[in-house]
């Protein structure tokens, strides 16, 4: 039988839709979910979401490495920010990490009812296309947005997975959201880039001169890695399935 595949442009709006039964994949194109991608292909061993600057301290005591964005800056005090390029660092193999950003976390806070929460990217675009169908379950593509509001980079990503799994799988989409979203990333696809010239996030990091993480960002299928999260931790599913 079909599966549903879902596109949920902003967490606002995920109390619509129906996770149990589901896997929900979290996406925060700019850039936390990119950066956790990146974070396992260079072996961190997990990273525990939380919502503010103290629970990710307070893991520190724990022996984590702590991570914390606010503004798209990384926080004083802390190990870690937002950039992909930091998690790429040696001082991330084999380390726990507790992270809070903006929006990213919060996403994958409010997804917690799903069946089951996977990590979205560009950089894991085709691994995800690939999982998701052998998963046989409904799956809802979560956008992280700004603060609750609609944005392009998270869309788009979304919109390249519905194109996949839509053309090549057994999937039914029944909402504009998924039609929305595909045809966006058809718009843009030539040029990811430039296309988001304009958006508000591009803006709002351009202050931060960090043009580098957003093309990294933005560059396809750069890991096969699948981050996964079990209770409420993340994990990287290959080496999970290799235990
Ligand atoms: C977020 O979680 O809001 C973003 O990843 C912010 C950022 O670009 O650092």
């Amino acid at each position: 039988m079909k599966k549903n595949l879902d596109v949920c442009l902003t967490p606002a709006l995920f109390h619509l839709y129906d996770p149990a039964g589901s896997i929900v994949v979290v996406i925060d194109v700019l850039r936390a979910t990119s950066s956790i991608c990146v974070a396992f292909q260079h072996g961190v061993k997990s990273i525990v979401p939380v919502s503010t600057l103290e629970e990710s301290l307070a893991y520190r005591e724990k022996g984590f490495l702590a991570g914390a964005e606010r503004k798209g800056e990384m926080v004083e005090g802390f190990d870690l920010g937002n950039s992909p390029f930091s998690y790429m660092e040696p001082k991330v193999r084999d380390r726990n990490i507790a992270l809070t950003t903006t929006n990213g976390t919060r996403a994958i806070q409010v997804a917690k009812p799903a069946d089951q929460i996977v990590i979205g990217s560009f950089l894991n675009l085709e691994a995800l296309c690939q999982w998701l169908p052998t998963q046989n379950k409904n799956v809802i593509l979560l956008c992280s947005g700004w603060k609750n509001a609609f944005n392009l980079e998270d869309t788009l990503l979304a919109g390249a997975i519905t194109e996949q799994l839509m053309d090549q799988y057994q999937f039914t989409d029944h909402r504009d959201s998924a039609l929305a979203a595909a045809h966006l990333y058809q718009l843009a696809k030539d040029d990811l880039y430039g296309f988001l010239e304009k958006s508000s996030h591009r803006k709002r990091l351009e202050r931060l001169q960090i043009d580098d993480d957003i093309v990294y960002c933005l560059t396809p299928n750069q890991t096969d890695v699948i981050p996964v999260m079990v209770g409420d931790t993340i994990y990287n599913l290959n080496v999970l399935q290799s235990m």
